[in-house]
Order: structure tokens, then C-alpha cells, then sequence
């Protein structure tokens, strides 16, 4: 059985960062216990990544499948050598470059890394982190932290430390609260144990950046082919689910506004007043009337912006009880635009309408 806690928040101011609440989050973490704590990307669940036992405890708050694999985030380059079998000059050349950073790099591990980190497989995945609390966390615990984002299984990954409340109230000891995730999409895991390099999961870094690094990289089948074995376990599960059912449309913001306007149509003589629809729009796209819940994603020329909204529009849309969300989504040859589809495709499980 899982303990019923009193959940602290601790808010950590980035000016002057309070020592004292790091301090005891570390302790929890030594003790074997759940912090969650922030970094750029989404808020991890974080437990000590060396001790089984505290690993195991992961699972349980999330309900996360036992056969998806966790990362080990490190505070420094130093740190790597102890959790791997080699390093190759792929790995240095990445590190060097993009560490600290949204970046997750998968090697042959070590025997010191617990079976349960690795879902019993051969490989270990480690990223050095660029938000400073997350480093400063770290390196108070004395071990690496393994951590996956801090939502419950299924559910879209928390960028605030609220968002990880939801979730967590009563299931762990302690949120770090450190405001809202610069980037809010999940960091770039890549494999570099294959014969190439393979991109298992697009986040902040996008394939044409990593090619600056690495020419020969390219995505894993799982991601463009459906049909194909994922590599990366995590891409198979139900992920960034709004509890409303969700469509995205892809196209220029005319057609997008147009094929908007006809799903709200439909929806309402489906549904009548039982349909509370969500909007999540562009700033360029037109503000439909009725009484629909509309949240922007900025401009679609800033998809930055987009990346940083996405998840926590879901989740409000989710408060506010929308059941029906209708989406703007990007084309996957833009800027960031596969790392947000990916997303967003899983959110809406598969429910992109490209629209010509
Ligand atoms: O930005 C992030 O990466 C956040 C923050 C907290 O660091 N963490 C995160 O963790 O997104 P999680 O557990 O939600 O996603 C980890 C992904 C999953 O898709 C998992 O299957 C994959 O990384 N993964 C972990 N270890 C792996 C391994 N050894 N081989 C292949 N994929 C692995
Ligand atoms: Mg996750």
C-alpha cells in the first residue's frame, strides 16, 4: 500500500534559491521516498536512481507499466561513467555540445543501475538536465535521480508545480515548486546503441539540429510507421490524454478556422448543450462565437509558444470539464512541429485531420 501524505509545496525562488527546502527534499530522496521536483522540460517524479525499492515506488504513484524504462538524471558530465558500459564518440560529441540540456541519451548500462530503471533491459537512458534546481536536487541527493515525468500514467506531463498536485497530492511527500517549464514538451531521447542513430523520441532538439551533430541520425521507424516495433517501450502506451475527446486540424489558418467552425456545427447538433467544447487556437485564427472555452497557443509563427502551452491547456480544458476539444495543430516539417505533433496525435489518439 502506498502512504497517504501530507503533501508539502515548496516553492523555490530562483533569484535566491531556499537551501533549506532542497535539503530536504534530498533527504527524502536518501530515505527512499518520492520528490517531485522541476526541470526545463516537464516536472519529473524523481527517487533515488540507485535503490530499487524507491524506483519500484515510482510505478506505483504513476501506475506507470513496469515494462517502460526510466531516465537517470545527473548533475554533472562525471557522473555518466559509473552508469555505463562505454561511451562512444557519438555519446562524447552530443554531451559536449547539448548537455546540460533537453536532450536523453540511451547507452549499454552498467551493472550498478537496478533492473527496475532499466525495465530489465540492456540499456540505461541519462540526461543532465538544464534547470539549475533540478542540478542543485541532484547533487544534494549524492545519486543520480530516476525520474519521468510527474503525471499520473495516461495522463498529459505536468509544467507546473499545480499540475503535479493534481496528480500527486497525497502520493509523495514533497513538489519542489520552481513556476512554470521553460520549454513544456519532453526532452529528445536518443539512441546511440544501434548501428545508427536514431531519434526515439522528438522533443526541444529536432532532427535537423541533431544532424548539425550527427548526420547519419535519423527518427526510429516506430514513430513515422506506425505498424513498426517502437524501440523506445514508452511510445506505445496511451499518453497526453485530456479526458475530452480531442481532434487537431493541420492546414493554413483559413482552412483551419473554416474546418473549425463545421466541427462546432456538427458538435452541437450531436450533442446539443452536452458538448462543452474546448478551442485551442492560434493567435492568427478567428475567435469562433458561442460559448465554446477558448485557450490560445500563440502565434503559429512562435511555436515555441505552442510547445510551452500545449499541456497545460489540456489540463484545463480537463478542469474546466470540456468534453469535446477541437485543436490547431502544425505541419511536421516545421520548427518543432514533429515534437508537437507527437504529441498532440497522442492526445487526440490519432485524431489529425490534414486539411488541404
Ligand atoms: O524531459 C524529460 O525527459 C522528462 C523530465 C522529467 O526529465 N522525463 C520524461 O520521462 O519524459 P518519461 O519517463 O515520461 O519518458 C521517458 C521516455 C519513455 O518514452 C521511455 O520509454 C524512454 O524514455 N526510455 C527510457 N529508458 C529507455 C531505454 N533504456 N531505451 C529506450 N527508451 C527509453
Ligand atoms: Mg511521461
Amino acid at each position: 500500500m502506498m502512504a497517504a501524505w501530507d503533501t508539502r509545496l515548496e516553492r523555490i525562488d530562483r533569484e535566491t534559491p531556499n537551501a533549506e527546502a532542497i535539503a530536504d527534499a534530498a533527504k527524502w530522496l536518501r530515505q527512499g521516498e518520492l520528490v517531485a521536483f522541476p526541470t526545463e522540460t516537464v516536472y519529473g517524479l524523481g527517487a533515488d536512481g540507485l535503490n530499487p525499492k524507491a524506483c519500484q515506488r515510482i510505478f506505483e504513484a504513476k501506475g506507470r507499466p513496469a515494462d517502460n524504462p526510466l531516465i537517470l538524471h545527473i548533475s554533472a558530465v562525471d557522473q555518466v561513467k559509473p552508469l555505463v558500459r562505454a561511451l562512444n564518440a557519438d555519446h562524447e560529441r552530443l554531451m559536449n555540445a547539448l548537455w546540460p540540456g533537453p536532450l536523453t541519451l540511451i547507452f549499454e548500462r552498467s551493472r550498478i543501475v537496478p533492473d527496475v530503471v532499466t525495465a530489465g533491459g540492456s540499456t540505461v537512458a541519462i540526461r543532465l538536465p538544464g534547470d539549475e534546481i533540478a542540478r542543485a536536487l541532484i547533487t544534494a541527493a549524492g545519486t543520480p535521480i530516476a525520474a519521468p515525468s510527474a503525471n499520473l500514467s495516461g495522463r498529459p506531463s505536468p509544467t507546473t508545480a499545480q499540475a503535479v498536485a493534481e496528480d500527486m497530492n497525497g502520493r509523495i511527500p514533497m513538489i519542489l515548486d520552481g513556476g512554470a517549464c521553460g520549454i513544456g514538451i519532453e526532452s529528445t531521447v536518443v539512441d546511440l546503441t544501434a548501428e545508427a542513430p536514431l531519434i526515439l523520441r522528438p522533443g526541444f532538439y529536432t532532427l535537423t539540429k541533431l544532424r548539425e551533430y550527427l548526420p547519419a541520425i535519423r527518427m526510429d521507424r516506430g514513430l513515422v510507421d506506425t505498424s513498426a516495433t517502437p524501440r523506445s517501450p514508452g511510445q506505445k502506451y496511451r499518453h497526453y490524454a485530456p479526458k475530452a475527446e480531442m481532434r487537431v486540424f493541420v492546414g493554413s489558418i483559413e482552412a483551419i478556422d473554416s474546418a473549425v467552425a463545421d466541427a462546432m456545427a456538427a458538435l452541437r447538433q450531436m450533442h446539443g448543450k452536452a458538448a462543452r467544447i474546448g478551442l485551442l487556437l492560434f493567435d492568427e485564427n478567428r475567435a469562433p462565437q458561442g460559448d465554446a472555452v477558448l485557450i490560445r497557443e500563440g502565434s503559429i509563427t512562435a511555436l515555441e509558444d505552442m510547445a510551452h502551452r500545449l499541456f497545460s491547456a489540456l489540463r484545463e480544458f480537463d478542469r474546466l470539464g470540456v468534453t469535446h476539444i477541437l485543436a490547431a495543430g502544425v505541419a511536421d516539417d516545421s520548427a518543432l512541429g514533429q515534437s508537437i505533433m507527437n504529441r498532440m496525435r497522442k492526445s487526440a489518439s490519432g485524431n489529425v485531420d490534414m486539411l488541404s
